[in-house]
């Protein structure tokens, strides 16, 4: 699905991380660990096309779509990824139903299922700013099942969850996984880790420093 080769993140002088090779395919649940700062967000959001890596390709089902135009990288946001993040990111003033509605498209499965596979069935007209983190983060994770993206990308999705909330992210990010999407995880938490198929240390490719 995600083939990532030779990836390399510079900021100014500071290389973040350089010769990053890794490959996440439908179906797998990759953990993105390392220390606070090696470059994890910044390596979700290079995936995501939200910033440009300094070099390497990323390659999704063939194409690098480090050299997208504007808008191809729109269509691919639009068509092909669903990001979850631990602050929740969604529309606190709107209800769940309309959070959940900038997600439809074609063919998504109706609110009330994917309400229920979360546990807020009946809930669809509450107000978000009313939820709980938990309760939010499955409006958030309700959404990624109204939109069906085929690479999902997650900022330490637990960090401000209760380890059962928590949990229940892990378990519905794996069942997207099942239905054949590729999905990665930043994650500080060893169970989110140990719960992934395979893990990927960020902060060993990055270079010493020379002096
Ligand atoms: N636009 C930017 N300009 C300069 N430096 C940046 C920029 N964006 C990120 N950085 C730096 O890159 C480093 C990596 O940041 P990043 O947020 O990717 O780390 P992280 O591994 O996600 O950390 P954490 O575990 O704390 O979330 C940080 O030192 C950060 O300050
Ligand atoms: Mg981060």
């Amino acid at each position: 699905m995600i083939t990532v080769r030779n990836l390399s993140k510079s900021f100014g002088a500071r290389t973040l991380w350089e010769d990053l090779d890794l490959t996440v395919e439908a179906g797998r649940m990759l953990a993105l660990v390392g220390a606070s700062g090696s470059g994890k967000t910044t390596l979700l959001n290079c995936l995501g096309l939200l910033e440009r890596p300094s070099g390497g390709r990323i390659l999704f089902e063939g194409t690098d779509v480090t050299r997208l135009g504007p808008r191809g990288r729109r269509r691919f946001r639009r068509d092909e990824l669903g990001y979850l993040f631990q602050d929740y990111a969604l529309i606190e003033d709107a209800t769940v139903r309309a959070n959940l509605a900038v997600a439809r498209r074609r063919g998504s499965p109706d609110d009330e299922s994917v309400l229920g596979r979360v546990g807020l069935a009946g809930r669809a007209q509450e107000k978000v700013h009313r939820l709980s983190g938990g309760e939010r983060q499955r409006v958030a994770l309700a959404r990624l099942l109204v939109k069906q993206p085929s690479l999902v990308l997650a900022d330490e999705p637990t960090g401000a969850l209760d380890s059962g909330n928590g949990a229940m992210v892990v378990d519905v990010l794996r069942e997207l996984s099942r239905e054949g999407r590729a999905v990665v995880i930043a994650t500080h938490n060893a169970r989110v880790r140990d719960a992934c198929d395979s893990a990927f240390d960020v902060s060993a490719r990055r270079t010493p420093a020379t002096s």
